[in-house]
Order: C-alpha cells, then structure tokens, then sequence
C-alpha cells in the first residue's frame, strides 16, 4: 500500500483509539464492527496496536472489582480534567475479537498509577497496587488472548506530563510487575515483553529506573518524541 495512505488510516485509528477504552457510552465509542475499521487494521499487515496514552493511567479493568463499572466523566481535579474509567470485560473480549480477526499484535499500556495518591501539583506517590492488574492479566490469560507486550504506565517519567512518579518508586514496581507476568504466564516462552516506562526521555530518571529494577525485568526501554508538536 502506498505510505500516504498507510498513514492516513494510522492517523485515523490514532484518532479513535482514546475512545476504545471509554465503551460504556456506546453513542461516543468507536464502533467495533464498523468495516472500515477491520479493513484499515488488516491493510497494515500485522499492525501493533499500542492500548492506552493519556487516560490509562486512570482505568480500573472490571475483574475482580465491586464498584460499579462507570465510564470517565469530567472532574475539574482530576488528571487531564477526567475521573478513573472502567474497562468492562465485554468490551476487551470484543476488542481481542477485533484483533484477532484483524491479525494485530497488541500492546497493552497498564495503569501504574493504580493505589498512588496524588501529593502536590503533578506529583504521585505511593506503592502502586498491582491487585487489579493482576485480576485482568490473568483474566486475559484464562481468555487465550495474545498480548504480545504489556507497558507500564504512560509518561510518568522525567517531569511527566499530567502526572510523575520517582524513578525508584517505579524501578520497584516494574519488579513486582515482572513477577507477576512470570507467576500468571507459566511457560517462559509463551511470557510477553515488559515495557516502560513510555514517556520522555530523562537521562537521570531512566538510569534511576534501571538502577532500581536491575537486570532483565524492563525488556525494552520505550520513550515517547513528539517531533511535529503536541499530538503528532
Ligand atoms: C468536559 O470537558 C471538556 C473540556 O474541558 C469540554 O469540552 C466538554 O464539553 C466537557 N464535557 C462535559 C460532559 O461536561
Ligand atoms: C489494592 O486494591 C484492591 C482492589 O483492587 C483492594 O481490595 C486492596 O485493599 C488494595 N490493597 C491495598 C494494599 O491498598
């Protein structure tokens, strides 16, 4: 296929993809169904998916929890002036039957800020609470749905953009978050990557991370550049 319009219908799911997660308003969700949407993933051959950015930071995954599964909604404190969302499990089947008809190879942006408070300004601390990604990991595994890498947070790094967390802080959660993908993925072949930290590149906060996690449990190190402005 030609470049410029590969990357037209890349931008076009770009452009949909927040929506994904926020399904429970069916009026403002992207449709899954829709045939353009299966036809522009397909054309791509094999295309990576990355699952998250801005909100998912925010998203309680509805496995496991007993609140009820409520959609985001406008909140003038919260981070990027929204609530925690939920992603319901009928909405991430339909998603997995979407790449799985499509042939995309997903990568599933996790909320690391999950169980942190929110101290002053921009800054989160607090141990991250790996329950509830714990309960939807496994429930994906139990699922058969192939994630081919999950990612830690989403520019939390350096002096993150909505939201930062300390580099060692982080740097012990990635362990704890290895160890659950080596506990609920037995085979170690069949284990999918660990990403992070997703954000910008800091030199002092990236080498505090791996300084912090060791050796072998970030398998690629992912950053984010902007290079034609916000959003491009
Ligand atoms: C939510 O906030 C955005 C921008 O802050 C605004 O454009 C939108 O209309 C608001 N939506 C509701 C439902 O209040
Ligand atoms: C972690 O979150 C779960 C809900 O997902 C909650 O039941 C549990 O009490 C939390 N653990 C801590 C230590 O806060």
């Amino acid at each position: 296929m030609e470049l410029r319009l590969r990357l037209l219908l890349l931008a076009l799911i770009c452009l949909h993809a927040p929506r994904w997660a926020s399904a429970q308003q069916p009026e403002e969700a992207t449709d899954l169904d829709h045939p353009f949407l299966a036809e522009a993933i397909q054309a791509f051959d094999h295309l990576r998916i990355r699952l998250g950015g801005s909100l998912q930071d925010r998203v309680v995954y509805d496995v496991g929890t007993e609140s009820p599964c409520s959609p985001f909604t406008n909140v003038s404190n919260g981070l990027f002036g929204f609530s925690v969302g939920c992603l319901g499990m009928d909405r991430w089947d339909k998603l997995n039957d979407l790449f799985q008809r499509t042939g995309a190879i997903v990568t599933f942006g996790v909320n690391a800020l999950y169980g942190r408070y929110n101290v002053r300004r921009s800054i989160w601390a607090g141990k991250w609470n790996s329950t509830n990604a714990y309960d939807f990991i496994k429930y994906t595994i139990s699922k058969g749905y192939p994630v081919s890498s999950w990612e830690f947070g989403n520019e939390l790094s350096g002096h993150g953009i909505g939201a930062k967390v300390d580099a060692k802080l982080y740097g012990k959660d990635v362990i704890e978050f290895k160890s659950i993908l080596r506990q609920l993925y037995k085979a170690p072949l069949s284990q999918p990557l660990l990403l992070g930290p997703g954000g910008f590149f800091d030199q002092q906060w990236y080498s505090q991370l791996f300084e912090t996690s060791g050796h072998g449990v970030v398998n690629a190190l992912s950053h984010h550049v902007y290079n034609h402005g916000g959003g491009m």
